[in-house]
Protein backbone atom coordinates (compact mmCIF):
# COMPACT_ATOMS: atom_id res chain seq x y z
CA UNK A 1 0.00 0.00 0.00
CA UNK A 2 1.04 3.78 -0.88
CA UNK A 3 2.41 5.54 1.96
CA UNK A 4 0.28 8.59 3.29
CA UNK A 5 3.14 10.96 2.20
CA UNK A 6 3.42 9.36 -1.71
CA UNK A 7 -0.37 10.24 -2.18
CA UNK A 8 -0.32 13.58 -0.99
CA UNK A 9 2.62 14.11 -3.62
CA UNK A 10 0.34 12.32 -5.97
CA UNK A 11 -2.70 14.49 -5.90
CA UNK A 12 -0.64 17.90 -5.86
CA UNK A 13 1.29 16.06 -8.97
CA UNK A 14 -1.80 15.23 -11.17
CA UNK A 15 -2.02 17.10 -14.22
CA UNK A 16 -6.04 18.07 -14.59
CA UNK A 17 -6.39 20.07 -17.83
CA UNK A 18 -10.01 19.10 -19.11
CA UNK A 19 -13.24 17.37 -17.65
CA UNK A 20 -11.83 14.38 -18.62
CA UNK A 21 -8.65 14.23 -16.66
CA UNK A 22 -10.81 15.95 -14.03
CA UNK A 23 -13.31 12.83 -13.83
CA UNK A 24 -10.10 10.55 -13.78
CA UNK A 25 -8.87 12.77 -10.63
CA UNK A 26 -12.08 12.14 -8.86
CA UNK A 27 -12.11 8.26 -10.15
CA UNK A 28 -8.73 7.66 -8.45
CA UNK A 29 -8.95 9.76 -5.39
CA UNK A 30 -12.29 10.63 -4.75
CA UNK A 31 -14.38 7.63 -5.53
CA UNK A 32 -15.80 4.39 -3.48
CA UNK A 33 -12.98 2.17 -4.80
CA UNK A 34 -9.66 5.31 -4.34
CA UNK A 35 -6.92 4.27 -2.39
CA UNK A 36 -7.82 7.15 0.14
CA UNK A 37 -10.93 4.56 1.00
CA UNK A 38 -8.57 1.41 1.05
CA UNK A 39 -6.78 3.60 3.58
CA UNK A 40 -9.77 4.43 5.85
CA UNK A 41 -10.56 0.45 5.62
CA UNK A 42 -7.38 0.14 7.11
CA UNK A 43 -7.63 2.08 10.50
CA UNK A 44 -9.10 -0.61 12.11
CA UNK A 45 -5.91 -2.90 12.03
CA UNK A 46 -3.62 -0.13 13.07
CA UNK A 47 -2.15 -0.42 16.97
CA UNK A 48 -5.52 1.55 19.46
CA UNK A 49 -2.55 4.16 20.46
CA UNK A 50 -1.71 5.49 16.70
CA UNK A 51 -5.20 5.07 15.60
CA UNK A 52 -6.31 8.37 15.80
CA UNK A 53 -3.39 10.29 14.69
CA UNK A 54 -3.82 8.15 11.72
CA UNK A 55 -7.29 8.87 11.25
CA UNK A 56 -6.39 12.25 11.14
CA UNK A 57 -3.78 11.74 8.96
CA UNK A 58 -6.20 10.10 6.17
CA UNK A 59 -8.87 12.75 6.43
CA UNK A 60 -6.26 15.23 5.82
CA UNK A 61 -5.24 13.35 2.71
CA UNK A 62 -9.56 13.51 1.39
CA UNK A 63 -10.30 16.78 2.16
CA UNK A 64 -6.87 17.86 0.16
CA UNK A 65 -8.05 15.71 -2.47
CA UNK A 66 -11.46 17.25 -2.07
CA UNK A 67 -9.90 20.63 -2.44
CA UNK A 68 -8.59 20.03 -5.82
CA UNK A 69 -11.23 18.70 -7.19
CA UNK A 70 -13.54 21.70 -6.26
CA UNK A 71 -10.58 24.03 -7.27
CA UNK A 72 -9.67 22.69 -10.38
CA UNK A 73 -13.79 22.26 -11.34
CA UNK A 74 -14.83 25.89 -10.37
CA UNK A 75 -11.73 27.60 -12.46
CA UNK A 76 -13.08 25.23 -15.64
CA UNK A 77 -16.36 26.58 -15.65
CA UNK A 78 -15.42 30.28 -15.17
CA UNK A 79 -12.89 29.91 -17.54
CA UNK A 80 -15.70 28.23 -19.98
CA UNK A 81 -18.19 30.97 -19.38
CA UNK A 82 -15.40 33.74 -20.15
CA UNK A 83 -13.89 32.48 -23.29
CA UNK A 84 -17.73 31.89 -24.40
CA UNK A 85 -18.81 35.71 -24.00
CA UNK A 86 -15.45 36.61 -25.33
CA UNK A 87 -16.12 34.66 -28.52
CA UNK A 88 -19.36 35.81 -28.78
CA UNK A 89 -20.31 39.36 -28.24
CA UNK A 90 -19.92 40.27 -31.82
CA UNK A 91 -22.09 36.85 -33.18
CA UNK A 92 -25.49 38.17 -34.46
CA UNK A 93 -27.99 36.84 -31.95
CA UNK A 94 -30.50 33.53 -32.71
CA UNK A 95 -33.38 35.14 -34.94
CA UNK A 96 -36.75 34.58 -32.79
CA UNK A 97 -39.91 33.51 -34.86
CA UNK A 98 -42.62 35.42 -35.03
CA UNK A 99 -46.10 33.93 -34.96
CA UNK A 100 -48.90 35.16 -37.20
CA UNK A 101 -52.33 36.31 -36.70
CA UNK A 102 -55.05 33.38 -37.31
CA UNK A 103 -57.02 33.91 -40.63
CA UNK A 104 -60.30 34.75 -38.91
CA UNK A 105 -58.98 37.55 -36.57
CA UNK A 106 -57.52 38.80 -39.90
CA UNK A 107 -60.91 38.62 -41.78
CA UNK A 108 -62.82 39.96 -38.85
CA UNK A 109 -59.96 43.07 -38.91
CA UNK A 110 -60.57 43.76 -42.85
CA UNK A 111 -64.45 43.80 -42.73
CA UNK A 112 -63.94 45.89 -39.29
CA UNK A 113 -61.91 48.47 -40.91
CA UNK A 114 -63.46 48.75 -44.05
CA UNK A 115 -66.66 49.55 -41.92
CA UNK A 116 -65.34 51.79 -39.65
CA UNK A 117 -63.65 53.68 -42.36
CA UNK A 118 -67.34 54.60 -43.63
CA UNK A 119 -68.34 55.76 -40.21
CA UNK A 120 -69.31 52.73 -38.51
CA UNK A 121 -68.21 51.49 -34.85
CA UNK A 122 -67.69 48.71 -33.50
CA UNK A 123 -69.60 47.01 -30.50
CA UNK A 124 -69.02 43.39 -28.64
CA UNK A 125 -71.38 41.68 -26.01
CA UNK A 126 -71.78 38.53 -24.76
CA UNK A 127 -71.63 35.33 -25.84
CA UNK A 128 -74.01 33.65 -23.45
CA UNK A 129 -77.80 35.21 -24.19
CA UNK A 130 -81.49 35.13 -23.57
CA UNK A 131 -84.34 34.87 -25.92
CA UNK A 132 -85.68 38.33 -26.15
CA UNK A 133 -82.23 39.68 -27.77
CA UNK A 134 -81.53 36.60 -30.01
CA UNK A 135 -85.34 36.11 -31.21
CA UNK A 136 -88.03 37.73 -29.46
CA UNK A 137 -87.16 41.47 -30.43
CA UNK A 138 -86.16 40.50 -33.50
CA UNK A 139 -89.31 39.59 -34.54
CA UNK A 140 -89.16 35.44 -34.59
CA UNK A 141 -92.54 34.14 -34.29
CA UNK A 142 -92.92 31.72 -31.40
CA UNK A 143 -92.88 28.74 -33.49
CA UNK A 144 -89.67 29.64 -35.91
CA UNK A 145 -87.74 26.76 -36.44
CA UNK A 146 -84.69 28.53 -35.11
CA UNK A 147 -85.56 28.85 -31.84
CA UNK A 148 -85.60 24.76 -32.02
CA UNK A 149 -83.38 22.65 -30.03
CA UNK A 150 -81.72 21.51 -33.35
CA UNK A 151 -80.38 25.06 -33.95
CA UNK A 152 -79.80 26.51 -30.73
CA UNK A 153 -77.84 25.71 -27.85
CA UNK A 154 -79.97 26.15 -24.48
CA UNK A 155 -78.61 26.20 -21.09
CA UNK A 156 -80.49 22.72 -19.64
CA UNK A 157 -82.16 24.25 -16.35
CA UNK A 158 -82.76 27.71 -17.81
CA UNK A 159 -84.90 27.99 -20.94
CA UNK A 160 -84.36 31.65 -21.24
CA UNK A 161 -80.20 31.00 -21.30
CA UNK A 162 -78.69 30.47 -24.84
CA UNK A 163 -76.26 30.96 -26.77
CA UNK A 164 -76.33 33.68 -29.24
CA UNK A 165 -77.22 32.18 -32.74
CA UNK A 166 -75.83 35.37 -34.60
CA UNK A 167 -74.94 38.83 -33.62
CA UNK A 168 -78.06 40.42 -34.44
CA UNK A 169 -78.54 40.34 -30.46
CA UNK A 170 -75.99 43.55 -30.41
CA UNK A 171 -78.70 45.26 -32.62
CA UNK A 172 -81.23 45.22 -30.22
CA UNK A 173 -78.37 45.87 -27.23
CA UNK A 174 -77.79 48.75 -29.39
CA UNK A 175 -81.39 49.84 -30.08
CA UNK A 176 -82.48 49.60 -26.79
CA UNK A 177 -79.37 51.83 -25.52
CA UNK A 178 -79.24 54.58 -28.07
CA UNK A 179 -81.42 56.79 -30.29
CA UNK A 180 -80.41 57.02 -34.17
CA UNK A 181 -78.77 57.95 -35.45
CA UNK A 182 -76.85 54.56 -34.86
CA UNK A 183 -73.90 52.82 -37.22
CA UNK A 184 -72.39 50.42 -35.84
CA UNK A 185 -71.28 47.25 -36.53
CA UNK A 186 -71.50 43.32 -34.12
CA UNK A 187 -68.42 41.45 -34.56
CA UNK A 188 -68.09 38.13 -32.54
CA UNK A 189 -68.56 34.22 -32.06
CA UNK A 190 -71.95 32.19 -32.72
CA UNK A 191 -73.14 28.80 -32.01
CA UNK A 192 -75.76 26.83 -33.67
CA UNK A 193 -76.19 23.22 -33.10
CA UNK A 194 -75.51 21.92 -36.36
CA UNK A 195 -72.97 18.45 -37.43
CA UNK A 196 -69.46 19.69 -38.06
CA UNK A 197 -68.71 19.09 -41.68
CA UNK A 198 -65.86 20.30 -44.56
CA UNK A 199 -68.90 23.31 -44.72
CA UNK A 200 -70.45 23.75 -41.90
CA UNK A 201 -69.13 24.11 -37.79
CA UNK A 202 -71.14 24.70 -34.48
CA UNK A 203 -69.21 28.15 -33.59
CA UNK A 204 -68.47 30.33 -36.16
CA UNK A 205 -67.63 34.29 -36.35
CA UNK A 206 -70.23 36.90 -38.04
CA UNK A 207 -69.88 40.55 -38.69
CA UNK A 208 -73.20 42.36 -38.67
CA UNK A 209 -74.36 45.69 -38.96
CA UNK A 210 -77.06 48.19 -38.24
CA UNK A 211 -77.60 51.78 -39.97
CA UNK A 212 -80.69 53.53 -38.62
CA UNK A 213 -81.78 56.59 -39.00
CA UNK A 214 -84.02 59.30 -40.74
CA UNK A 215 -84.90 58.10 -44.49
CA UNK A 216 -82.61 55.52 -44.87
CA UNK A 217 -83.18 53.70 -47.84
CA UNK A 218 -82.71 50.61 -49.48
CA UNK A 219 -80.36 52.05 -51.92
CA UNK A 220 -78.46 53.44 -49.24
CA UNK A 221 -77.67 49.75 -48.15
CA UNK A 222 -77.17 48.57 -51.83
CA UNK A 223 -74.16 51.41 -52.16
CA UNK A 224 -72.83 50.66 -49.05
CA UNK A 225 -72.68 47.17 -49.42
CA UNK A 226 -71.12 47.46 -52.68
CA UNK A 227 -68.33 49.32 -51.61
CA UNK A 228 -67.90 47.12 -49.09
CA UNK A 229 -67.33 44.42 -51.92
CA UNK A 230 -65.07 46.46 -53.63
CA UNK A 231 -62.94 47.17 -50.85
CA UNK A 232 -62.60 43.21 -50.39
CA UNK A 233 -62.83 41.49 -53.35
CA UNK A 234 -61.32 43.95 -55.24
CA UNK A 235 -62.61 47.20 -57.43
CA UNK A 236 -64.26 45.17 -60.75
CA UNK A 237 -66.49 43.15 -58.49
CA UNK A 238 -70.21 43.48 -59.14
CA UNK A 239 -72.94 42.74 -56.86
CA UNK A 240 -76.83 41.20 -57.00
CA UNK A 241 -79.56 40.96 -54.70
CA UNK A 242 -81.92 38.32 -54.45
CA UNK A 243 -85.41 38.37 -52.57
CA UNK A 244 -84.93 36.47 -49.22
CA UNK A 245 -86.70 35.59 -45.74
CA UNK A 246 -85.39 36.86 -42.39
CA UNK A 247 -87.86 37.53 -39.76
CA UNK A 248 -85.97 40.55 -38.33
CA UNK A 249 -86.03 42.20 -42.26
CA UNK A 250 -88.14 43.59 -44.51
CA UNK A 251 -87.78 43.24 -47.74
CA UNK A 252 -84.66 40.97 -46.92
CA UNK A 253 -82.30 40.11 -49.70
CA UNK A 254 -78.88 37.70 -50.33
CA UNK A 255 -76.35 39.18 -51.98
CA UNK A 256 -74.00 37.69 -54.53
CA UNK A 257 -70.64 39.32 -55.33
CA UNK A 258 -69.50 38.25 -59.16
CA UNK A 259 -67.53 35.60 -58.95
CA UNK A 260 -63.60 36.94 -58.76
CA UNK A 261 -62.08 33.66 -59.14
CA UNK A 262 -63.68 33.73 -63.17
CA UNK A 263 -65.20 36.91 -63.38
CA UNK A 264 -68.30 36.12 -63.66
CA UNK A 265 -68.13 32.88 -66.75
CA UNK A 266 -68.34 30.23 -64.42
CA UNK A 267 -65.99 28.07 -62.59
CA UNK A 268 -65.60 25.22 -60.04
CA UNK A 269 -65.47 28.16 -57.06
CA UNK A 270 -69.44 29.40 -58.90
CA UNK A 271 -70.86 26.15 -59.75
CA UNK A 272 -70.42 27.50 -63.28
CA UNK A 273 -73.17 29.67 -62.35
CA UNK A 274 -70.57 33.43 -62.46
CA UNK A 275 -72.43 34.44 -58.28
CA UNK A 276 -71.16 33.92 -55.18
CA UNK A 277 -73.14 34.46 -52.02
CA UNK A 278 -71.71 36.36 -49.43
CA UNK A 279 -74.33 37.73 -46.90
CA UNK A 280 -78.32 38.14 -45.62
CA UNK A 281 -79.41 41.91 -45.64
CA UNK A 282 -82.75 43.64 -45.06
CA UNK A 283 -84.33 46.48 -44.39
CA UNK A 284 -85.60 46.64 -40.54
CA UNK A 285 -88.77 45.54 -39.57
CA UNK A 286 -90.27 48.02 -38.23
CA UNK A 287 -91.96 46.10 -35.24
CA UNK A 288 -87.80 45.64 -34.53
CA UNK A 289 -87.74 49.28 -34.06
CA UNK A 290 -90.57 49.54 -32.04
CA UNK A 291 -89.32 46.52 -29.79
CA UNK A 292 -86.31 48.42 -29.35
CA UNK A 293 -87.95 51.77 -28.30
CA UNK A 294 -87.20 53.64 -31.51
CA UNK A 295 -90.33 55.26 -33.40
CA UNK A 296 -90.99 53.41 -36.74
CA UNK A 297 -92.60 56.11 -38.08
CA UNK A 298 -89.74 58.41 -37.58
CA UNK A 299 -86.84 55.92 -38.11
CA UNK A 300 -85.85 53.24 -40.82
CA UNK A 301 -82.71 51.35 -41.37
CA UNK A 302 -80.93 48.97 -42.63
CA UNK A 303 -79.13 45.89 -41.62
CA UNK A 304 -76.92 42.85 -42.45
CA UNK A 305 -74.88 39.74 -41.97
CA UNK A 306 -71.68 37.98 -42.69
CA UNK A 307 -70.12 34.68 -41.68
CA UNK A 308 -66.17 35.43 -41.48
CA UNK A 309 -65.18 31.81 -42.26
CA UNK A 310 -67.44 31.86 -45.27
CA UNK A 311 -65.21 35.07 -46.64
CA UNK A 312 -61.98 33.62 -45.50
CA UNK A 313 -62.78 30.33 -47.55
CA UNK A 314 -63.39 32.26 -50.37
CA UNK A 315 -60.76 34.68 -49.80
CA UNK A 316 -58.13 32.32 -49.44
CA UNK A 317 -59.91 29.69 -51.41
CA UNK A 318 -59.74 27.01 -48.75
CA UNK A 319 -62.14 24.27 -48.75
CA UNK A 320 -62.67 22.81 -45.38
CA UNK A 321 -63.73 25.29 -42.18
CA UNK A 322 -62.34 22.89 -40.13
CA UNK A 323 -59.47 24.15 -40.98
CA UNK A 324 -59.77 27.44 -39.25
CA UNK A 325 -60.81 25.49 -35.25
CA UNK A 326 -57.82 22.73 -35.68
CA UNK A 327 -55.12 25.23 -35.27
CA UNK A 328 -52.18 23.28 -37.33
CA UNK A 329 -49.32 25.67 -37.20
CA UNK A 330 -48.55 24.48 -41.30
CA UNK A 331 -52.23 25.74 -41.52
CA UNK A 332 -51.63 29.38 -39.89
CA UNK A 333 -48.02 29.91 -40.89
CA UNK A 334 -49.36 30.41 -44.39
CA UNK A 335 -51.16 33.51 -43.30
CA UNK A 336 -47.62 35.49 -42.02
CA UNK A 337 -47.58 37.79 -45.12
CA UNK A 338 -51.89 38.58 -44.39
CA UNK A 339 -51.21 39.31 -40.84
CA UNK A 340 -49.15 41.85 -41.69
N1 LIG B 1 -78.73 37.32 -38.63
C1 LIG B 1 -78.70 36.72 -39.95
C2 LIG B 1 -78.00 35.37 -39.85
O1 LIG B 1 -77.39 35.08 -38.85
C3 LIG B 1 -77.98 37.56 -40.96
C4 LIG B 1 -78.67 38.86 -41.23
C5 LIG B 1 -78.39 39.99 -40.48
C6 LIG B 1 -79.62 38.96 -42.23
C7 LIG B 1 -79.04 41.19 -40.74
C8 LIG B 1 -80.27 40.14 -42.50
C9 LIG B 1 -79.96 41.24 -41.76
O2 LIG B 1 -78.04 34.57 -40.74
Amino acid sequence: MKSIDELKAEIEKFKIENAETLEQFRLQFLSKKSEIQALFAEIKNIAPEERKSFGQLVNELKDKAQQRFEECKESMEASQGVQHSIADVTRPSDSIPVGSMHPISIMMNQVRRIFEDIGFTAVTGPDIEDDWHVFTALNFPEEHPARDMQDTFFVELHPDVLLRTHTSSLQVRTMENQQPPIRVICPGRVFRNEAITSRAHCIFHQVEGLYVAENVSFADMKQTLLYFAQRMFGPDVRIRLRPSYFPFTEPSAEMDISCYICGGEGCNLCKHTGWVEILGCGMVDPNVLENCGIDSKKYSGFAFGLGIERMTMLKYRTNDIRLYFENDVRFLQQFKAASR
